[in-house]
C-alpha cells in the first residue's frame, strides 16, 4: 500500500451519474482490492473516499463510480490533467480458483470491481459466466466491455427493460442448476445474501465483496466493522472487502 499523486487521463460519463475515471500510474493489485481517493485539495471533505479498482495495469488505474453525494460530486467535477491523491491498493481481494468454472454476479455498481476480476479469470483460462443485474437497462453500464470477456452472459433488470425481469439471483439459481461453479458476487447486501444462500444450496463456494462507511481504510479506526457469522467483528477495509460468504452471513 502506498500513497501517490496520480494525474487524471480521462474522465468519461458512461451512464446517468456514472463516470469512468482513468488515472496515470501503475498499481499492483489483485481484483477486489480498493483505493482511497482524495476528492478535494482542501480539508473539506477531510476523508478520502473508497472506490474499488475497476481495472489496473502497470501504467494506469481505472475507477467506475456513481455520484451519490458531496465527495463524488467533487470527483465528477475534476478535469483531465488534474492530480488526485490515491492510497492503495487496500484490503483483501478475490481468491482466484485454480481450476473449474466461475460464476460472477453483479448488482448495479457492484459491477465495478468485477471487470478486473473477469480480466484475471480470462487470463487464467477459466470458463466464466457473468450475470449482470440492475434496476433498469440504463443502469447496466458498459455491457459490451463485460460481455467481451466471458463465454456466458446474461442480464436482468427489476423493471424488465433489458434481459430477464426480476432479481439477478434468479439467473444465478438457473446457472448453478445447469453448470456448477465458484460464485463471486458484488452488489447490494440483500442480493449478496441471496447469492450466498443459492450457492450454499448447490454446495458451491461463494465470495462476496461488501461495502461499509469507511474512514481510515487501513484497519485502524474500527469505523467499518460488521459482525461475522461467528459473532466476532470484522473490519471491512482490512479483513475484506471480499469475504467467504460463510464468514459474514450465518447459514
Ligand atoms: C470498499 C469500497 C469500495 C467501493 N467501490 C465503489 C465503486 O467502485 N464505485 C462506486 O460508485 N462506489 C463505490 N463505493 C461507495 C463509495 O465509496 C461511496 O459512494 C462514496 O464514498 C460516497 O461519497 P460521497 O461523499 O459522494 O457521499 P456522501 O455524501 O458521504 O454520502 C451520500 C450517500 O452515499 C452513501 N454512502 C457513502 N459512503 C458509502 C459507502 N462506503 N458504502 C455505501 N454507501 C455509502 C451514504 O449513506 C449516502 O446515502 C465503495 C465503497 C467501499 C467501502
Ligand atoms: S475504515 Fe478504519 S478500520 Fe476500517
Amino acid at each position: 500500500m502506498r500513497k501517490q499523486a496520480m494525474e487524471i487521463v480521462q474522465q468519461e460519463k458512461v451512464g446517468k451519474d456514472i463516470y469512468r475515471l482513468t488515472l496515470a500510474g501503475g498499481l499492483a493489485a489483485v481484483p477486489g482490492q480498493f483505493v482511497q481517493v482524495g476528492v478535494s485539495s482542501t480539508a473539506d471533505p477531510l476523508l478520502k473516499r473508497p472506490f474499488s479498482i475497476h481495472y489496473c495495469n502497470g501504467s494506469r488505474l481505472v475507477l467506475l463510480y456513481q455520484v451519490t453525494g458531496r465527495g463524488t460530486n467533487l470527483l465528477a467535477a475534476k478535469k483531465e490533467g488534474e492530480i488526485l491523491e490515491v492510497t492503495g491498493p487496500l484490503g483483501r481481494g478475490f481468491p482466484l480458483p485454480e481450476e473449474g468454472r466461475a460464476v460472477v454476479v453483479a448488482g448495479g455498481m457492484g459491477a465495478a470491481p468485477l471487470y478486473y476480476l473477469l480480466h484475471a479469470l480470462k487470463s487464467a483460462g477459466r470458463d466464466v459466466t457473468f450475470l449482470y443485474g440492475a434496476r433498469t437497462a440504463a443502469a447496466l453500464v458498459l455491457q459490451e466491455q463485460y460481455r467481451s470477456l466471458v463465454r456466458h452472459y446474461a442480464a436482468a433488470t427489476d423493471d424488465g427493460s433489458f434481459g430477464r425481469q426480476g432479481p439477478v439471483t434468479e439467473l444465478l439459481q438457473e446457472e448453478l442448476s445447469r453448470r456448477p461453479g465458484v460464485v463471486f458476487a458484488c452488489g447490494p447486501e440483500p442480493m449478496l445474501r441471496g447469492a450466498a444462500a443459492i450457492a450454499a444450496g448447490f454446495n458451491s463456494r461463494c465470495f462476496v465483496s461488501l461495502e461499509a462507511r469507511m474512514a481510515c481504510g487501513v484497519g485502524a479506526c474500527l469505523g467499518c466493522v460488521i459482525p461475522g457469522a461467528d459473532g466476532r467483528y470484522r473490519r471491512v477495509c482490512a479483513d475484506g472487502p471480499v469475504f467467504a460468504a460463510e464468514e459474514v452471513f450465518p447459514a
